[in-house]
């Protein structure tokens, strides 16, 4: 691998100053520009390699560009792309029945991005908790934990407690309220206080947060707490689903997904889960919404959907992208390199005080740099990330994400430490 320090060039420049200069200034990449991607590796304008260790926010689980994923994508889209849900088309129930099966629910509702599926999942928690827990009419509250990231709609941010996400955003969206994360005593008391609780929707890992791992029991803690109360379990799988955790689904605990059939702890397991992101393998904006008969019936014709969800390109590449995560036994491979990479990086951080915490499942893991929350450090470490070849984002002021697509393998995580290992001795 091409290890030489990359700078961004004019070449470069120019591609950043033209989205500077027409496009919202909405988000603050690192300055690299990357035009080709395969596997795990993205190749910039200047011909530079890198290793992705982002994943586009754990979108990319099955690797850029998977030729499996293209494949099924090219042969649809010269068929037929999209015919709204006004008709019936041939590819929608073979994909729901396939999610369906694999992640053990009675129903699928197909969306776009992964916070119309939030969105979705809100919607329908309400309508459960009119139609069959027999909340008052517009007195339903749901809940969520603190520090969360479910997506930017004004909706959904009404459950943020982040400041950045909040500013200026308001009026939000009442019926909506948060529980400190990780704080099953917490979640007990409100739900005995409240009988118009209608869900809780929670992050099984909390990813923006910085990868915040809650403790063991945490998950079925809340399943047994909801049942309970009669309050749904809504678990957002975005980030945490598609084997980036090491299983299938982060909800499915210790299970053995190989046998391409989600068997789901009853413990554990949530009454919804919200999928994105790496349900497409990164290759187009697919989410949904999975929930037993009980809940997803409540929604009638006409009262929730979209142009573009569960058109029949979507199902035909969900479908192949979730093959793919099977046959090539990605959640395995998650499981035992994210285990390497976090002994690796713990081995580095005995060298190098910059490193206070190592953290992770599987292949979603952090590492916290010793900074105030205000510093830029995790910004610099990053930069020199990508001089020496590993693109990573940090999360917040002092935290770093690091998320490789799932397909890589040891010689690579063995390559990405020396790479870690020596940008961070730059700062020492
Ligand atoms: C847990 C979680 N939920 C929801 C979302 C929102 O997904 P999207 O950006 O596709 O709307 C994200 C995105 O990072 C996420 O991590």
């Amino acid at each position: 691998m091409d290890t030489t320090t990359h700078f961004t060039t004019a070449n470069a420049q120019q591609y950043i100053d033209l989205e500077d200069q027409y496009g919202a200034h909405n988000y603050h990449p690192l300055p690299v520009v990357l035009e080709r991607g395969q596997g795990i590796y993205v190749w910039d304008v200047d011909g530079n390699k890198y290793m992705d260790f982002l994943s586009a926010y754990s979108a990319v689980n099955q690797g850029h560009c998977h030729p499996r994923i293209i494949n099924a994508m090219v042969n649809q889209a010269q068929k037929l792309t999209l015919t709204s849900r006004a008709f019936h088309n041939n590819l929608l129930g073979k994909a729901e029945e396939y999610m369906a099966k694999l992640f053990g629910y009675d129903k699928v509702l197909m969306m776009n991005t992964g916070v119309e599926a939030v969105e979705t999942a809100i919607k329908l928690t309400r309508k459960w908790a009119y139609m069959i827990k027999g909340v008052e009419h517009n007195k339903a509250r749901i809940l969520f934990a603190s520090n969360n990231f479910h997506g930017r709609t004004t909706t959904v941010v009404s459950a943020s407690n982040d400041p950045t996400a909040r500013k200026d955003f308001g009026p939000f969206m009442p019926g909506i309220d948060s529980i400190p994360y990780n704080d099953l005593d917490a979640l007990r008391k409100e739900l005995a206080s409240d009988p118009n609780i209608a869900g809780f929707i929670v992050e099984p890992i909390q990813g923006e947060a910085g990868v915040f791992v809650p403790d063991e029991g945490y998950l079925a803690g809340v399943a047994a707490i909801c049942k309970e109360h009669n309050v749904l379990f809504v678990a957002d799988e975005i980030q945490t689903g598609i084997a980036r955790t090491g299983s299938l689904l982060a909800t499915c605990g210790a299970c053995d997904c190989k046998a391409g059939e989600c068997h789901q702890s009853k413990a554990t397991k949530p009454d919804m889960i919200i999928l994105g992101k790496a349900l497409s393998g990164g290759s187009m904006p697919v989410s949904a919404v999975l929930c037993d008969d009980r809940i997803m019936l409540n929604i009638k014709p006409g009262e929730h959907g979209s142009t573009f969800g569960g058109n029949p390109l979507a199902c035909a590449v969900t479908m192949e992208a979730l093959r793919v995560v099977i046959d090539e036994n990605l959640a395995e491979n998650a499981k035992k390199m994210g285990e390497i990479f976090r002994a690796g990086l713990r081995e580095i951080a005995e060298r190098n005080p910059l490193i206070t915490l190592v953290r992770g499942k599987g292949l979603l893991n952090a590492i916290l740099i010793y900074a105030d929350e205000n510093s830029d450090i995790a910004w610099e470490i990053c930069m020199e990330f990508s001089k020496n070849g590993l693109l990573a984002k940090p999360t917040h002021s002092n935290k770093i994400r690091l998320a490789p697509p799932l397909v890589i393998n040891e010689t690579q995580i063995r390559e990405a430490l020396g790479i870690i290992e020596r940008s961070l001795d730059a700062f020492k």
